[in-house]
C-alpha cells in the first residue's frame, strides 16, 4: 500500500483485476422490490394517467442509522447520490452485497469528448463515495475502502466495507448532505474569514493541494482566463454539443431524466437565457453569441466571488482523481455546513491548454488542476435533480 493511500485512511488498494464477483449474479431482489414497493402508488397513478414513473431521489437521509440492513444500504447509497457530478451526469452504479457496496462508473453517463481522461468522472464517483463513508460514520460504523484505481472503463472504482458500534462522527457534515448545492448566483464580494479557509483546508488528504485567491487583481487574472476558456468551449462544436444534450430546457424535461442542468439553474443572464436551444447549439449562427455570453457570465461570475480555491494532485492518476473528488465533497459539505455558497468551474481545466496558466495563476506550476471553486455568499438555490436508489443500485440478497 502507498503512503498516500494509507493517508486516506481507508484500507488497502486492490488489484483491479481481483474482481471474483460475477456481476450477472445479482439480482434486483429484495432492493429492486422494496424500491419498487416505494414507488408502487406513484407507479399505479402514472399508469392511470398515462404519465412516466417519477423515479426522482428526494433530498433527505434517515437522521439515525435504519435498522434493517436493506434500509441501511438504500440510505447509504441514497447519501451517495446525491453528490455533485459533472453536468449532472450522476455517471454511477451501485452493487450492494450483504454488507458491502461496490461503486463502479456508469460509461453510458460519461462525457468523453468534454471530459475525454475521466477525470471529472472519477471527481464525481469520489464524491458520491465520500458520501457514502460520511455517512457511514455519522451511523457509527467503521468503513474500510478498497480501490480499484485503473479498473477498466466498466468496472469498480472502489468497494465499502463495514463494521459496527463505532462512536458517531462527522455528524455535522452527514447534516449538510442534502443541503449542499452547486450555487451559480453572482455572489456578494465578501471575503472568506482565514478561520474557514483553515476549516476548509483540513478537509483534504495529505496528498492533494489546495491553493487559494483572494486578493481583487488575482481574482480578475482568473476571470479573464476563465471568460477565454469557456468561450473556447462552448466554440469547439464536438464538446458543445455533448454538452447540450444534458441541458434541460424547462422543468418537466429534467424531471422526466431526473438529471441534467436547467436552463434555469445555469442562471444565465440576458438573451442567453430565452434562447438557450440556439446560444448553444453548434449548428446554429447565434453559437457565437452564446459563447461570448457564457464566457463573460464566467467573467462576472469569478469576479464576485470572496475567494478562489484550486484543489490540485501533485500528478494525475486515477486515484488521485477519486480521492480529489472525496476532498472536494469534504470541502463543499463543510463550505455548507459555514454557510458559504461555492461553485466548480471547470473550463480552464478541462480545455487542456488553459491547465498550464491556471496551475500557474495559483502559484501551483506542473500541479494537476481537478477543481477551480469559486466562493462567496449569495441566496442558495434550489436542489438538483436525481434519479432514485431503484435506478441506479442493484441488491443481492445474500
Ligand atoms: C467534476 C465536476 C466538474 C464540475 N464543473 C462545473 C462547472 O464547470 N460549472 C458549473 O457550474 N458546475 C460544475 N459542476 C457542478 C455540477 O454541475 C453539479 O454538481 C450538478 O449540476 C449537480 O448539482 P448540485 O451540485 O447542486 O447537486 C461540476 C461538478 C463536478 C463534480
Amino acid at each position: 500500500m502507498s503512503p498516500s493511500r494509507q493517508a486516506a485512511g481507508q484500507g488497502p488498494t486492490a488489484n483491479p483485476t481481483g474482481s471474483s464477483l460475477d456481476r450477472r449474479r445479482f439480482l434486483i431482489v429484495l432492493g429492486g422490490a422494496a424500491a419498487h414497493a416505494a414507488l408502487a402508488p406513484h407507479a399505479a397513478w402514472s399508469r392511470k394517467l398515462g404519465l412516466p414513473l417519477p423515479a426522482l431521489q428526494p433530498w433527505t437521509l434517515p437522521a439515525d442509522p435504519p435498522a434493517s440492513a436493506l434500509e441501511l444500504a438504500r440510505a447509504l447509497v441514497g447519501a451517495a447520490i446525491l453528490a455533485p457530478s459533472n453536468w449532472n451526469s450522476q455517471p454511477w452504479r451501485m452493487e450492494v452485497d450483504g454488507g458491502s457496496i461496490r461503486l463502479l462508473a456508469d460509461p453510458t453517463r460519461a462525457l468523453p469528448v468534454t471530459d475525454p481522461d475521466r477525470s471529472g468522472m472519477l471527481v464525481s464517483l469520489g464524491a458520491a463515495l465520500e458520501n457514502m463513508l460520511v455517512t457511514m460514520r455519522a451511523y457509527g460504523l467503521r468503513p474500510t475502502v478498497r480501490y480499484f484505481p485503473a479498473g477498466d472503463s466498466r468496472g469498480p472504482v472502489a468497494e465499502v466495507t463495514w463494521t459496527g458500534d463505532e462512536a458517531r462522527r462527522d455528524r455535522q457534515l452527514f447534516a449538510a448532505i442534502p443541503n449542499r448545492r452547486t450555487n451559480r448566483r453572482s455572489y456578494d464580494g465578501r471575503g472568506i474569514f482565514m478561520q474557514n479557509r483553515a476549516a476548509l483546508a483540513a478537509q483534504m488528504s495529505e496528498d492533494l493541494r489546495l491553493h487559494w485567491i483572494g486578493d481583487r487583481d488575482q481574482i480578475r487574472n482568473v476571470a479573464d482566463l476563465l471568460q477565454d476558456a469557456t468561450r473556447a468551449q462552448v466554440l469547439d462544436a464536438a464538446s458543445e454539443r455533448e454538452r447540450l444534450a444534458w441541458m434541460r430546457f424547462g422543468d418537466d424535461q429534467a424531471r422526466e431524466r431526473g438529471d441534467g442542468v436547467t436552463v434555469d439553474d445555469l442562471e444565465l443572464g440576458g438573451p442567453a437565457r430565452w434562447f438557450a436551444r440556439r446560444y448553444f447549439n453548434p449548428r446554429s449562427r447565434f453559437i457565437g453569441l452564446g459563447a461570448g455570453s457564457a464566457g463573460k457570465q464566467a467573467r462576472e461570475a469569478i469576479g464576485s466571488s470572496g475567494a478562489l480555491a484550486l484543489l490540485a494532485a501533485p500528478r494525475r492518476t486515477e486515484f488521485s482523481c477519486l480521492t480529489g473528488g472525496q476532498a472536494y465533497e469534504r470541502f463543499a459539505l463543510k463550505a455548507t455546513q459555514l454557510g458559504i455558497a461555492h461553485q466548480p468551474m471547470n473550463a480552464a481545466i478541462e480545455v487542456e491548454r488553459f491547465r498550464p496558466d491556471l496551475a500557474r495563476s495559483f502559484g501551483a506550476p506542473g500541479e494537476h488542476p481537478l477543481m477551480l471553486v469559486r466562493l462567496g455568499h449569495a441566496k442558495r438555490p434550489r436542489p438538483s435533480l436525481r434519479r432514485a436508489v431503484a435506478l441506479v443500485a442493484s441488491f443481492r440478497n445474500t
